[in-house]
């Protein structure tokens, strides 16, 4: 069982599409909306389970990951979720939306992964999605790169203090083509980063979905509390 949060984006869906073609049962968790607007264009069926989960909201997590484990052990989580600038009403409120969803779903899932099994856990893993925007470079809002950035800082405690007894990694995209970064994608800074990037295009989701998907299996094995970033060779450039 995967938990795939903020599914119903371009990024969320790839994670799902590929995580079922590697033969996992996902859990699949966006807001109401996002939902019902995705169950009416493609009801969901066989591997994939849609959910409203507010990664905000503490209660909707732990019913979100009540109906999961009931469908399966609880293996994998990508915290992929991030609140839309409408949800950023200052700079607390949107850090908040970034990190500390990250923090409640993270918490919750390795309660319920160590009630699942013994203390360290070498078939589950998490993946956070950060940012290129919170790890190197000014894209942005303020409260968005702060909080892509503790969500890294987030990682790396808790792999180095032992609180997550699984492996815990980051991937950190630079700019991706989907409706979350249309404005950016349009706008004069955006245009230079792609004339930057060393490869002269924007990624695509995929490319960001088998990063994190390589990150969260047994392919990646050795690999924790790493920040990998998908970026195009963006941030080598001076
Ligand atoms: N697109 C890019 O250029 C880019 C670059 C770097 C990092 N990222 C990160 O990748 C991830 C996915 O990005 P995307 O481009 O697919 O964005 P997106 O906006 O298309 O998808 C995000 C999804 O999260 C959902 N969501 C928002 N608030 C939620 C909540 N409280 N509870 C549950 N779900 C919630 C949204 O409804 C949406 O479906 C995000 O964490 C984003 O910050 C994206």
């Amino acid at each position: 069982m995967i938990i795939v949060t903020g599914s119903e984006g371009e990024i969320g869906r790839a994670l799902a599409r590929r995580a079922v073609e590697e033969g996992l049962t996902v859990a699949a968790w966006d807001l109401a909306d996002r939902v019902a607007a995705a169950e009416e264009a493609d009801p969901a069926g066989g591997t994939v389970h849609r959910r409203a989960v507010d990664v905000t909201d503490e209660a909707s997590i732990a019913a979100g990951l009540e109906a999961a484990r009931s469908r399966g052990p609880l293996r994998y989580l990508v915290n992929n979720a991030a609140p839309p600038a409408a949800y950023a009403r200052g700079f607390a409120a949107g850090v908040d939306g970034v990190l500390g969803s990250v923090e409640k779903v993270t918490r919750q899932f390795c309660a319920a992964v160590g009630e699942d099994g013994e203390r360290w856990r070498d078939d589950a893993a998490i993946v956070n999605v950060s940012s290129v925007a919170g790890t190197a470079v000014a894209l942005g809002a303020d409260w968005y790169a702060a909080g892509k950035a503790g969500v890294v800082g987030y990682t790396r405690y808790l792999v180095g203090s032992g609180r997550a007894a699984l492996r815990v990694n980051c991937v950190a995209p630079g700019l991706i083509a989907t409706s979350r970064s249309i404005a950016l994608q349009t706008s004069d800074l955006g245009r230079r980063v792609v004339e930057r990037t060393p490869m002269g295009r924007a990624g695509h989701a995929d490319e960001v979905a088998e990063v994190a998907l390589f990150l969260a299996s047994p392919l990646a094995s050795y690999v924790n509390g790493a920040v990998v970033v998908v970026d195009g060779g963006l941030l080598c450039v001076p």
